[in-house]
């Protein structure tokens, strides 16, 4: 599909990775940005978007922002905690992420609107052989927020091959970049603009993930729905390399000027539920025509300048 003189609808378009879409796709097409704000930040919104602040939970809303003129919806609202430690948080993951996807694309059969990309996660396989290609099965999550990830591309893939929404679903590796909070490099920066002289690491910091700048993903987000002819096309999306916990801290105290001493929480993972080691294969996306980022590290270190450069003012 091409991404011009499109009328597009973008939920979560207030996040990490759909204000970045949002500020690319708004030079070429008319962009509708839906968010209820519950985590993202309105500024980061561009201007030039019409910004509707609405929730995905409430199908009354879902009506009023995808509509019979829309041709095409970007749906990657969601409850990103993968880390949630009890009971009714994880009912809440589970329920909220499911239901947003169901209201999204019954109202997208409702009104005849037949191209959808959704953000899917590598927490859809659990703890894989590596690298892990697309193909790979059967799948097995660790989390409540991957399982709630695997059925919402069971309901995609059904509005895909028996009502006519053609579709793009990109399993993430870890994405990273501006404004993010509440994952490991934020983390880390502000603890140790708290105490200098150590850090603690959750697990034992040999966790070891591929990590992708959100600006590559939402690059190659748009190559993907440009480029992918299939009715249902299903990629992973992630740079080649991977980078350890104890390498992040080694970044990110480098970027800081500083030379701390490191503890650990001990154990294999950081929390129930993470999956410790992960790198997906994006040989998929080669073939299609992409170039791939190989470096992990380098994104790791793109993301902590700007995240530090925001935190310490
Ligand atoms: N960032 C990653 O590493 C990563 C990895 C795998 C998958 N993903 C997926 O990619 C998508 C985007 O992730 P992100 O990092 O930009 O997350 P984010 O948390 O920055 O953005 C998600 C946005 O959805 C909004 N939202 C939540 N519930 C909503 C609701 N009921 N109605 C309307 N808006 C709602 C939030 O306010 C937030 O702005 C998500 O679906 C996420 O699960 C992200």
């Amino acid at each position: 599909m091409h991404l011009e003189n499109q009328k597009i609808v973008v939920t979560g378009a207030a996040g990490l990775v759909g204000s970045q879409l949002t500020a690319d796709l708004v030079e070429e097409n008319d962009v509708r940005a839906v968010d209820d704000l519950s985590k993202g930040a309105r500024e980061a919104v561009p201007d030039k978007a019409q910004f509707v602040q609405a929730d995905m939970l409430d199908p009354v809303a879902v009506d009023s922002v995808i509509t019979e003129t829309t041709d095409i919806v970007f749906h990657f609202a969601a409850h990103t905690d993968v880390r949630v430690d009890d009971p009714e948080a994880e009912r809440r993951v589970f329920e909220e992420n499911t239901k947003m996807t169901y209201n999204v694309v019954e109202r997208m059969r409702e009104v005849g609107c037949d191209h959808l990309a959704f953000t899917s996660s590598s927490t859809v396989y659990g703890e894989a052989p590596r690298p892990t290609p697309e193909g790979y099965g059967p799948l097995e999550p660790i989390s409540i927020y991957g399982a709630s990830k695997l059925s919402d591309e069971g309901v995609v893939s059904t509005f895909a091959n028996s009502y006519g929404i053609q579709s793009w679903v990109f399993r993430f590796a870890n994405i990273v970049g501006p404004r993010q909070r509440g994952n490991v490099i934020p983390d880390f920066i502000q603890k140790l603009q708290d105490d200098p002289e150590m850090l603690t690491i959750l697990g034992n910091g040999k966790q070891e993930k591929s990590y992708l700048h959100v600006a590559d993903c939402v690059e190659a987000i748009q190559y993907v729905v440009e480029h992918g002819q299939e009715d249902y096309n299903l990629y992973n999306l992630g740079s080649r390399t991977t980078t350890s916990v104890i390498g992040i801290a080694d970044i990110v105290a480098d970027v800081m000027d500083l030379d701390p001493a490191y503890e650990f929480t001990g154990g294999d993972r950081g929390w129930t539920g993470d999956v410790p080691k992960m790198r997906l294969d994006t040989d998929k996306l080669v073939d299609l025509g992409y170039d791939v980022p190989e470096e992990s590290d380098a994104a790791v270190r793109r993301a902590t300048e700007e995240l530090y450069e925001e935190l310490r003012s």
